[in-house]
């Protein structure tokens, strides 16, 4: 286990060949479109005034076509952005053992260092490492975390409090813009969970070859990605890669598995994926806003009738996290298991 850590970190000139995808599922690095098309940014500043009808509509039309958008003036400090950043940074420079003391190939670990997916179930690895930690509630988990670097407690509590109450903020529009009440998602969502990945990918010797995640839409109800200036996230759009470049003080914002449940269907947990470059690191954070794991997850009844009968059936968090888990990232969402007919 801990080996395959070390493989990723090396500086070998070729790429390892448990990392080659074979020809037919490679990235097309010079197919994904960049500059036509572009998921909507969404500017939340007026969230709270008279245009939040305007604002709600603006994102639930982004929820239902493109599953992805982009938002700005969302609340959160700069300060605590750059920190954040800084921090997932200076983690990965630590010393390889320091950084392997965090280390477990168990995805249901609270806490945890990994590299690629899911180390035990797969075949081909991702050209990835990422430290995954539960965020919400704080008290009970903060202890686990990394104490190295000693401000890391500090500013990943401070970050992952300000994520929740953005994804809260999001989850109230998201609500109203399915003509339910403001806090219904919310509610559903039970005693609520937060987890957060600090996802690091080194520079690819051939990430022409290879993913840094490949191809799988998010298993939680709401993920807001924080990205550092370099790019990497593509989603696809209307059968298409499309490149989510970074724009400076932006979260990209995507619908989770769960919020397609929820909407029976109207609002729709995108397959995204990230491609590695053979120039420079690039560090991904996203907090995914879940059920708890005792939430029972389904349809919501006002968005059912005769014409809309449930797409889904009725589960707790906990069978389908594990679910996603086992099932790993394949082009068929893990909702496919889930289907009422
Ligand atoms: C994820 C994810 C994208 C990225 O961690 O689920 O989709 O840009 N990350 O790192
Ligand atoms: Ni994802």
């Amino acid at each position: 286990m801990a080996p395959q850590l070390t493989e990723l970190l090396s500086r070998s000139s070729h790429l390892p060949a448990h990392y080659i995808r074979p020809i037919s599922d490679r990235p097309n690095l010079l197919d994904a479109h960049t500059s036509d098309v572009s998921i909507p940014l969404i500017d939340l500043g007026g969230l709270s005034g008279p245009d939040r009808p305007k604002i709600v509509q603006a994102i639930g039309l982004a929820c239902q076509t493109d599953g992805f958008f982009q938002v700005k003036s969302h609340g959160i400090p700069q300060h605590v952005i750059e920190d954040m950043l800084h921090v997932a940074k200076e983690f990965f420079q630590l010393p390889e053992s320091e950084k392997l003391r965090n280390y477990s190939d168990d995805p249901l670990k609270t806490t945890r260092l990994s590299t690629s997916f899911n180390v035990k179930r797969e075949k081909v690895s991702n050209w990835r490492d990422y430290l995954r930690l539960h965020c919400y509630p704080l008290e009970e988990f903060i202890d686990e975390w990394p104490t190295n670097p000693p401000s890391f407690r500090r500013i990943v509590s401070e970050y992952s409090t300000n994520a929740r109450d953005l994804a809260i903020r999001l989850l109230e529009a998201i609500s109203e813009s399915l003509g339910l009440e403001k806090d219904y998602i919310e509610k559903e969502l039970g005693k609520q969970a937060q987890h957060m990945a600090v996802n690091y990918y080194p520079r690819c010797p051939q990430p022409e070859l290879t993913y840094g995640l490949p191809g799988h839409t998010d298993p939680n109800a709401l993920t807001v990605l924080l990205q550092d200036q370099v790019s990497g996230l593509q989603a696809l759009r209307n059968g298409k890669w499309v490149s989510v470049n970074p724009i400076p003080d932006t979260f990209v914002v995507n619908i989770g598995d769960q919020i397609q449940v929820l909407s029976n269907g109207r609002y729709k947990s995108v397959l995204h994926r990230a491609v590695v470059n053979n120039n420079v690191e690039r560090i991904s954070i996203p907090s995914f806003y879940c059920p708890s794991s005792d939430a029972m997850i389904g349809p919501a009844e006002k968005l059912m009738d005769d014409q809309h009968p449930a797409i889904y059936r009725r589960f707790t968090y906990e069978e389908y996290y594990k679910k996603f888990w086992d099932h790993g990232l394949q082009t068929e969402s893990c909702l496919e298991l889930f289907r009422a007919y």
